[in-house]
């Protein structure tokens, strides 16, 4: 760019209004409940999404407007714009009444299903009961009965008592996913929310959103479905391997002080759910259904015992014999994973890269039927860190043989997706994986390895966005970290070279 060359900045003109007494800005155009969010004052709110339509159906957001003159008026402040010098109150005797009683509506029909219910500690009817209201129901008649249980897919069932007609879900398939898959039938307290007859709400990927969406326990996980309280859970941060997307996910699983010690254990130490984790550089509010099933990933049978030639071995013995036959190589090659972290690449490259020459694959190709991209968050790569292997390593050839000449003597394979059988007999191989595997037995040194959620560590993603992951889980003692692995077979190569 030129010296004299004009940058165009858009500046957004701001407004003054005040809320509650404090004088406060909103940029032109903001509704008060998107200008009240940005100074940090939450107005309370069912129907509203900051990246959905305002429908402006479940009026709990109504706020009082001061005016210099002549008496206040009353709006919802999801679909009313800030105007300079508006003077918002929040909390007046006559809004916490309108409160009340629009708490009293919502409740009209709503089951007390509390002690049962999924949503139970994180329903924001419960919150905004407590909150708001309070009271008893005034009401004297019969609650009217709706649908209990009504599968709205594969995935997802539906209690359609506990709905409150936000249509926060109705409106995720039409303006988000793009399924349409789901609508709202009849009027009044008969309304139901129910799959679009030309449409299958099981096609649609991103489907689980609708459960984080929803305000109340009416979308409801099957796989979650009294499985766990969410107050027996704590999240950890971490990030969705399924694709180059690498979306920020918070990986759920028991609190160490509510652990179980007289069931299974691996009831401790498994993922109860997934959710996503808010990253406008990568993911934004969304996750596809891919990283909901995580648990069927990671929670695949372990390879959890070093082997040499099939027979067990003691993790060291046989992490000295690895770093044996490397030292001892002629011409060794290394099959790199694409599911290895920042660290462990770095790691890796620094062991081997002058001696050993690396390729990178696919741990991971598309499954049959997978989509393979789309116009929301999925990518083609099904691996979540090929970017930053490919910045140390060139791709494993379309014609492995170019990779692995008939005369090398050692080749080291790291994680999943590589054929044993394309190895040339009469070379060692050293496998590194994380699940059972019948090469496993195969190799001449077998050493098993940590999986994400027993590690901490970061991957860049397609975009080059690097984002960290955190361990969730212990690892148990016969399975090496990959990253520590590498060090030490450094160690011992040099410790060998030197001898
Ligand atoms: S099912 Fe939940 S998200 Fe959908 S309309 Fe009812 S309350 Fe709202
Ligand atoms: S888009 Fe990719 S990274 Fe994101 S949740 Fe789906 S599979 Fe995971
Ligand atoms: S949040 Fe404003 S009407 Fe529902």
């Amino acid at each position: 760019m030129s010296e004299t060359a004009v940058v165009s900045v858009t500046v957004k003109k701001m407004l003054d209004f005040a809320i509650d007494g404090v004088a406060m800005q909103a940029e032109d155009g903001q509704t008060v409940i998107e200008a009240a969010r940005a100074n940090g004052v939450n107005i309370p709110h069912f129907c509203w999404h900051p990246q959905l339509s305002v429908p402006g159906n479940c009026r709990i957001c109504m706020v009082e407007i001061e005016q210099e003159s002549g008496d206040p008026w009353f709006d919802i402040a999801c679909n009313m714009p800030v105007t300079a010098g508006m003077h918002v109150l929040t909390n007046t005797e006559m809004i916490k009444t309108l409160r009340q009683d629009t708490m009293q509506f919502i409740t009209l029909n709503h089951p007390v299903d509390c002690g049962i219910c999924n949503k139970s500690g994180e329903c924001m009817l419960q919150d905004y009961h407590y909150e708001l209201n309070g009271a008893a129901s005034r009401s004297r008649d019969p609650k009217t009965h709706a649908t209990k249980f009504f599968p709205l897919s594969d995935r997802i069932m539906l209690d359609n008592e506990r709905c409150i007609m936000c249509t926060l879900c109705v409106r995720f398939t039409n303006e988000v996913s793009g399924s349409k898959a789901l609508g709202a039938v009849n009027r009044g307290d008969h309304a139901l929310i129910r799959p679009a007859e030309d449409a299958d709400f099981n096609l649609d990927v991103y489907s689980d959103n609708v459960i984080d969406l929803c305000p109340v326990g009416a979308l409801l996980s099957t796989e979650l479905l009294d499985h766990a309280r969410v107050w027996y859970l704590e999240s950890t941060r971490s990030v969705c391997p399924g694709c180059e997307r690498g979306c920020s996910i918070d990986v759920w699983h028991r609190k160490h002080e509510w652990k179980l010690n007289a069931l299974d254990p691996r009831m401790n130490t498994r993922i109860d759910r997934v959710t996503p984790h808010e990253n406008p550089e990568v993911n934004g509010l969304w996750v596809c259904n891919k990283a909901r099933d995580l648990a069927h990933l990671f929670e695949r049978p372990r390879a959890e015992q070093a082997m040499q030639r099939g027979v067990a071995a003691d993790l060291a013995v046989a992490t000295t014999t690895a770093a044996q036959l490397i030292g001892a190589a002629r011409k060794p090659v290394a099959i790199v994973s694409s599911w290895g972290s920042n660290e462990e690449l770095s790691a890796f490259h620094a062991a081997f890269g002058a001696k050993v020459p690396g390729f990178v694959k696919a741990d991971h190709l598309p499954l049959a039927g997978e989509i393979i991209e789309d116009h929301l968050l999925i990518k083609p790569d099904k691996n979540p860190n090929r970017k930053a292997a490919l910045a140390l390593y060139p791709a494993l050839p379309e014609r492995v043989s170019d990779a692995l000449p008939a005369d090398m003597d050692v080749v080291l394979v790291w994680g999943e997706g590589f054929d044993s059988a394309l190895i040339p007999s009469g070379a060692k191989v050293i496998r590194l994986c994380s699940y059972a595997h019948a090469d496993n037995a195969g190799a001449d040194v077998f050493i098993p390895i940590s999986v994400q959620t027993e590690r901490s560590g970061h991957y860049t993603n397609f975009a080059g966005v690097v984002t960290a992951f955190n361990a969730c889980f212990p690892v148990k003692p016969s399975i090496a970290h990959a990253e520590a692995l590498f060090a030490a077979l450094s160690a011992d190569i040099t410790a060998g070279s030197s001898a």
